[in-house]
Parts: structure tokens; sequence; C-alpha cells
């Protein structure tokens, strides 16, 4: 059990068990893009950990830039994405992989999708960690996805409570 401000959290994914699947992840990637050259966007803040152990096992050459979105205040998505912090980088004629923490509801990359069709991007795809696929609310296609987990929030591993938990190196859940 950690606590995390007025919250407890019980661990659920191990560090291991979560860069064996990080690993699994990355050699999809390698068969899909070997010897080309996409941009690899790493959505902040929460994707930072996973975007730095995935890009390290990647043997391909890609070019790594951010992005900072947001829609989440504490524990609840607002359905709000506002962007923070985009992409410089000419897109046009290049493959991008977004690389994202976790995909909840789905609005967020929902609605950052077409920003990079629309500065003409050759193709993008979504590279997640984790994904809630009941909590689904748009249609997304979610490319490479390392693991599904069931309804509940959990921090760990790069995902935050309120800021605060992003440095555990495994997952943890809340336990009310
Ligand atoms: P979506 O737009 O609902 O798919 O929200 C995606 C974003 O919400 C992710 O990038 C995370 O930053 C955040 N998020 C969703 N679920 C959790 C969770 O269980 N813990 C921490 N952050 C989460
Ligand atoms: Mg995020």
């Amino acid at each position: 059990m950690i606590r995390i401000l007025d919250k407890n959290f019980e661990i659920s994914i191990t560090k291991e068990k979560i860069q064996e699947s990080v690993k699994a992840l990355a050699e999809k990637l390698n068969k899909d893009y070997n010897g080309k050259c996409p941009i690899v966007v790493c959505i902040l803040n929460g994707a930072f950990v996973f975007a730095a152990d995935l890009v390290r096992e990647l043997t391909f050459q890609p070019e790594i830039q951010f992005a900072k979105f947001s829609s989440y205040d504490g524990m609840q998505s607002t359905g709000e994405v506002t962007e923070i912090l985009g992409v410089n980088e000419n897109v046009k004629g290049r493959d991008v992989i977004i690389v994202e923490d976790i995909v909840d509801t789905g609005i967020t990359l929902k609605s950052i999708l077409p920003k990079f069709h629309e500065r003409g991007a050759a193709s993008v795809k979504i590279a997640c960690l984790l994904q809630k696929p009941e909590k689904l609310q748009v249609d997304l296609t979610v490319d490479y996805c390392a693991m599904q987990i069931p309804n509940d929030f959990i921090v760990g591993y790069g995902l935050d409570y309120d800021g605060y938990g992003r440095n555990y190196p495994d997952i943890y859940v809340f336990r009310p």
C-alpha cells in the first residue's frame, strides 16, 4: 500500500511486468517501422516514463518530439482538450507515432489525431502503455497497446494523481 495525498493505492502491475510488455510493444514497432524514420511524439506529462523506456528499445531511427494537452482534473476527465505545447517539427509526409500513457475515454487522442492529419502526416498511429477498453467513448483505433486494464484509477510509471505518484516504477491502483 502507498498513500498519495488523501488516497490509498495498492500495487497492481509490477515493474518487471511493465518492462516485459514495453519490450513486446517495441518489437512490434521495430517490425512495422523497419528502415523508416517516423516522428515519435511523446504526449506529456504522463507518457514521459513509458516513452523513455520505449524509444530505447527501438531499432529504427525515430525523431523524438514532445506535445502537451490537458483533459484531466484530479481523478475526472473534463472532456475538454486544450493544447498547451505543440509539435513544432514539420510533419508533412512523415509517419507519426503518438506515444500516450493511457487511453481512457479516448477523447484526448481523438482530438489530437486530426491535428497531425491536417498538417499532412503520411500516417498517424497510436502507441499506448495502457487502455481501459470499458471506458472508451469515441471511435478510436489504438494501433499498439502494451496492456489492457479494467476501469480503475491508477498511478505510477508516469501516471499521476493530482501531480503526484509519477515517479513510482510500478503501477498502483486506487483502493477506496
Ligand atoms: P482520455 O482523453 O479520457 O482518454 O484521457 C487520457 C488521459 O487521462 C491520459 O493521458 C492520462 O493522462 C489521463 N488518465 C486516464 N486514466 C488515468 C488513470 O487511471 N490515472 C492517471 N491518469 C489517467
Ligand atoms: Mg496523459
